[in-house]
């Protein structure tokens, strides 16, 4: 099946969809994704939406000069069909000129996430413990852009 995908910033008009999204995702809400809706017209606020439906979200910020993921999810049935990179790219080249690196946060045990994130070209350059509430530890990952090259 060939989906017409478009990846543009956040409107309203998809407040709905993104919250169920989010639950069907990760099954609870997250206090990131509702302060980003009240606060629009935000920069860092995306989705995909394919044939018409909104597939997949991202929200990433820039504090001083370092970009940060803070959730990436597509919907289950719409996964490994490129969605989630088109989406990560988008967010990556919006920063490029204003930053040298991203960097995130993923669960120890999400090995998807880590898998897909590696092949994007981050890297795991540590692991903060107990960084979730339920003391899941993170680790740590960060693509270098163009002006930075990291000693791994
Ligand atoms: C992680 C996630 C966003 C990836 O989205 P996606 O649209 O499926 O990703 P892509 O299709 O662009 O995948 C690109 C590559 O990443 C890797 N990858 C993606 N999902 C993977 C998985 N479940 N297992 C192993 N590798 C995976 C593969 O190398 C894949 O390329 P391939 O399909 O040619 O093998 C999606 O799985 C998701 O929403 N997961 C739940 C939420 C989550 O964990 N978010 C990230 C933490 S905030």
């Amino acid at each position: 099946m060939i989906w017409l995908i478009d990846i543009r910033p956040f409107e309203p008009e998809d407040t709905r969809a993104v919250i169920e999204l989010e639950e069907e995702i990760f099954h609870e809400p997250s206090p990131i994704l509702y302060s980003m809706i009240e606060r629009y017209p935000i920069d860092g606020f995306y989705v995909a939406e394919c044939d018409g439906v909104v597939c997949g979200y991202l929200i990433g910020v820039v504090l001083m000069d370092e970009a940060r993921i803070l959730l990436l999810g597509v919907k289950q049935e719409y996964r490994r069909k490129t969605i989630g990179s088109m989406l990560a790219n988008y967010f990556i080249e919006s920063v490029r000129r204003i930053t040298n690196m991203v960097r995130l946060e993923v669960r120890s045990s999400n090995l998807a996430a880590q898998t897909f994130y590696f092949k994007m070209g981050f890297r795991f350059v540590g692991i903060i413990n107990g960084y979730y509430k339920n003391g899941e530890s993170a680790y740590v990952m960060i693509k270098p852009l163009d002006q930075l090259t990291l000693f791994l």
